[in-house]
């Protein structure tokens, strides 16, 4: 059993951090990390990158969902680093604000494009193509940071400490 008896779901945009910052959180926290991407992965044995060219982005956000679905049903107590676009189908966001704390990445685009280098974008299919990387990029910000907004939290991931975080979360944890 960790710290938290509560689940803490990271959401944002690719390339802000969610795997890398909610590994140190189950650390610090004492509680399993998932990884929602891994989870789609294994479910289906395949890559996410299999998935886009198998069948097409709606059959993988079908897939998310029930993942999203499983990994709650399962989970009490577990940091969990979603997909960038999980929160922005069906009543994904919801679902995710009902059942946990949810915190919002948030990383400009100017840093976005630095992290996400030529192996990670070949790994995401939204970026996989030809087209340019800071238009897709600020197109999807756009589109998607009204569904992060409704997160419980939006931590400067750019900005602010993992310690800083980490006393949010518990102050976040004790309220009702
Ligand atoms: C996606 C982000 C990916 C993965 C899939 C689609 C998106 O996750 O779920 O490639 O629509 O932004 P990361 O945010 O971990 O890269």
């Amino acid at each position: 059993m960790g710290l938290l008896n509560k689940n803490i779901f990271l959401i944002g945009m690719p390339g802000s951090g969610k795997s890398t910052v909610g590994r140190q959180l189950a650390e610090k926290f004492q509680m399993p990390f998932v990884d929602l991407d891994y989870e789609i992965m294994s479910n289906a044995g395949m890559s996410i990158k299999e998935i886009f060219a198998a069948y097409d982005e709606d059959h993988f956000r079908q897939l998310e969902r029930e993942a999203l679905r499983a990994v709650i049903q399962k989970s009490a107590g577990a940091v969990i680093a979603t997909g960038g676009g999980t929160p922005c189908f069906f009543d994904n966001m919801e679902l995710i604000r009902k059942n946990g704390i949810s915190i919002f990445i948030d990383v400009p685009v100017t840093e976005l494009i630095s992290r996400i280098n030529a192996a990670e974008r070949d790994k995401r299919p939204k970026f996989s193509n030809n087209t340019d990387l800071a238009v897709t990029l600020n197109q999807l910000v756009r589109q998607r940071v009204p569904f992060y907004k409704k997160a419980h939290h939006r931590w400067d991931g750019n900005e602010q400490t993992i310690d800083e975080l980490e006393l949010i979360i518990k102050q976040l944890a004790t309220q009702p």
